[in-house]
């Protein structure tokens, strides 16, 4: 069977992690978050010290910081130097920081490279912020999925709350707006959806019917 790639796209807290982990386990494949990485890379650039909105700073690191990604029982597992970091790159500090470090060119350069190298021989569903534009512009199946805002954070809320983490909503509103603003106006692969990536707006959509919606448009030879 020949392999192929479901690209989704789209702005924080819209859902797309846990939609890709259902649609994977439908198919048989693996999900492949590439948001995983900038955290990860972030987590590391926190560890060195360096100020994460500081290019030269931030390039002169990278080669010390040492990525990997495994998949155990289809779970993506984050390694930092060799150290599973998995359960550390979900707080906000890491969100931002994984924000602001992605803009830098060395930093997209480096994490694009693994995330087309992971997913070279196999199926794969892939999230992030431009793998419909810039990591896979040809994959098979492209989506750009969004959410209104403040729907947005609530997930985003209950999501943290599961993980014991408390937050204020309205900071976390704050977070969601600026983040998508960074994402969106950054001036290397900038957040935005590609010509030919479904859209698919689930504000009012439970996340059966977004699997479903994905499921539907993905005819698997
Ligand atoms: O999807 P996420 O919230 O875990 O991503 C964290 C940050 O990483 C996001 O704010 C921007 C950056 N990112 C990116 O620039 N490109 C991607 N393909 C995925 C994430």
């Amino acid at each position: 069977m020949k392999t192929y790639i479901i690209a989704i796209d789209g702005p924080a807290g819209a859902g797309k992690s846990t939609v890709c982990s259902d649609v994977a386990k439908e198919l048989g494949i693996l999900h492949l978050d590439t948001g995983a990485t900038y955290r990860t890379l972030a987590l590391g650039l926190l560890r060195e010290g360096v100020d994460v909105t500081n290019e030269k700073e931030v390039t002169s690191v990278l080669d010390k910081i040492e990525i990997s990604i495994d998949f155990v029982g289809g779970k993506q597992l984050m390694y930092l130097n060799g150290e599973d970091v998995t359960s550390l790159i979900r707080t906000n500090e890491i969100s931002q920081a994984a924000s602001a470090s992605s803009v830098i060119g060395s930093v997209r350069e480096k994490l694009v490279q693994l995330q087309r190298d992971t997913a070279k021989k196999l199926s794969m569903i892939v999230d992030g912020r431009d793998v419909g534009t810039c990591v896979f512009p040809d994959a098979q199946y492209k989506f750009y999925l969004t959410a209104d805002t403040r729907e947005r954070a609530r997930r985003r809320a209950k999501q943290l709350l599961e993980q014991g983490i408390e937050c204020d909503f309205d900071e976390l509103v704050a977070e969601i707006e600026e983040r998508d603003h960074r994402d969106m106006n950054r001036p290397i692969s900038p957040l935005r959806r590609a010509e030919d990536a479904i859209l698919i707006d689930c504000t009012d959509m439970t996340q059966q019917e977004v699997v479903q919606t994905l499921l539907r448009s993905v005819k698997v030879e």
